[in-house]
């Protein structure tokens, strides 16, 4: 090992060097629409696994697409040697749909304005991919012993529906000691966190059919059924929409308080308000104290309504009874609740007020309970100190990644964050970006990180 190649100027070296490349890479990666919502883009989704596999291979790491029951992952390495130990780095390919009208260029064309990269997937999770593969060439470069190894999923974003039978397919040629997500969210630019957990989700959907086709609200309204306005009956009696209260009994039974510890780590995280709400330009909060904010996205369950389709929904009214209205919702679900007993006692309290009311699970993902003591938690604090010069701090985040649970319970070993993405990278929103103060230290940060992990036993 050479550590005069790892201090933090020979890396932000290697960083400078690295650019054009990473740029280029980058590129590549994102105007490829991977979007695993969309069965139209299914070549996509493929075109973008032998991409991935020919990005390992262009920098000399062996590379394989190991097939599932649905869209691939790419698994990539750099070293084999079973003396040393093993490292997995974990992101996903797969991006959200980009229709949304507020994009200002075609989400698919990466567009390089200064330090910044727009475009779909790349903050959420091409570029954080493509930072840790190049922060792994900075330590190969500097012959740390130790084997990394890559993970690229690309069926995150519809929940990850096929990712447990085709771990449990190929899991002998996965083995490693331990694994690290970079696909999370920093408080803010400059302040670095780290998960100690992750919300699950379940999804539902309610339907109400009470006629065949438009009745004419003159001549038959008043005496028939309204399939719309009695769903939105029924959801205003599972929550209150304005608090998001859920009224469903027994809902919050299981929910693991944060520890007084916890909280005490969420206060001196240095979160605002204000900032939350600038780096997410939202426009109206149910809050604006700091730690009931924290509390409810990070530690708290949720029950959300994402669409309500029915009914006449052009210029104008028409005054028809419609016929038939659906409801789409997800909770998300934090440690210890249990998904399945979350949806029956949804389900059972629909059906005993509203029987003819069809209730539609959707897959759902299991929250998950991180790590925030031992070597490879400090590993990740050290590694964000290092590159970043500023403490991380362990909180929570309130997404979900259906794969880490999966990894750990199948590949039995412990999964740890190393996130470079910030809330004004707009996940999922329209001109998603990334910059290049986040990638040039993310290199630093999986170098180091990649260094200090080398020197555990195995
Ligand atoms: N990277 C996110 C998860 C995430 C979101 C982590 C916010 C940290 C902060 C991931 O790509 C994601 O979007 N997950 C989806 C999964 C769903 C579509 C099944 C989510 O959380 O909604
Ligand atoms: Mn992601
Ligand atoms: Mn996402």
């Amino acid at each position: 090992m050479n550590p005069s190649l790892l201090t933090r100027e020979a890396l932000a070296q290697f960083a400078a060097e690295s650019r054009g490349t990473f740029e280029a890479e980058l590129k590549t990666l994102v105007e490829i629409p991977s979007i695993s919502a969309d069965p139209a883009r299914q070549g996509d989704v493929r075109r973008c696994a032998e991409a991935a596999r020919s990005l390992f291979e262009r920098h000399g790491g062996k590379a394989e697409i190991l097939e599932t029951s649905g869209n691939p992952f790419i698994h990539g390495w750099f070293g084999e040697d079973p003396s040393q130990p093993t490292i997995t780095v974990y992101n996903h390919m797969d991006v959200q749909p980009a229709n949304e009208p507020e994009w200002l260029a075609d989400p698919f064309t990466f567009v390089v304005e200064g330090d910044t990269y727009k475009g779909r997937g790349s903050t959420d999770d091409k570029g954080p991919a493509v930072t840790a593969l190049f922060g792994a060439l900075a330590a190969r470069r500097a012959g740390v012993p130790l084997n990394i190894h890559f993970l690229w999923e690309l069926e995150e974003e519809i929940g990850s529906p096929s990712f447990e039978g085709g771990l449990n397919r190929h899991k002998d040629r996965l083995r490693t000691d331990a694994i690290v997500v970079s696909d999370t969210v920093w408080i803010t630019r400059g302040k670095p966190s780290t998960p100690a957990g992750l919300r699950g989700l379940k999804g539902f959907r309610l339907t109400l059919e009470t006629a065949d086709h438009d009745l004419h609200s003159g001549v038959v309204g008043g005496a028939a059924r309204n399939p719309l306005s009695e769903l939105i009956k029924v959801v205003a009696e599972m929550m209150d929409g304005e608090t998001g209260k859920v009224k469903i009994p027994g809902f919050y039974d299981d929910v693991v308080k944060p520890s007084k510890q916890e909280l005490e780590e969420w206060e001196r995280s240095g979160f605002s308000v204000a900032t939350f709400k600038k780096d997410h330009m939202i426009t109206g909060m149910r809050t604006e104290d700091p730690l009931k904010v924290m509390k409810r996205v990070w530690g708290r369950p949720t029950m959300e309504v994402h669409g309500v389709v029915g009914g006449y929904t052009g210029p104008g009214i028409k005054s028809a009874v419609p016929p038939r209205a659906e409801v789409k919702l997800s909770c998300r679900l934090v440690p210890d609740m249990d998904e399945h007993k979350t949806i029956g006692l949804i389900r059972a309290f629909v059906k005993e007020r509203f029987p003819d009311v069809q209730f539609h699970e959707e897959h759902g993902l299991a929250p998950f309970k991180g790590h925030v003591t031992g070597p490879y938690a400090q590993a990740i604090k050290d590694a964000y100190q290092f590159a970043f010069n500023a403490p991380c701090c362990f909180t929570r985040e309130g997404g979900s990644i259906g794969a880490v649970k999966t990894m750990e319970d199948i590949l039995g070993c412990q999964v740890f964050f190393l996130g470079l993405s910030l809330p004004s990278h707009g996940y999922h929103a329209p001109n998603e970006n990334y910059d290049w103060e986040q990638a040039s230290g993310g290199m630093a940060a999986f170098a180091h990180y990649f260094e200090t992990v080398s020197g555990f036993r195995h």
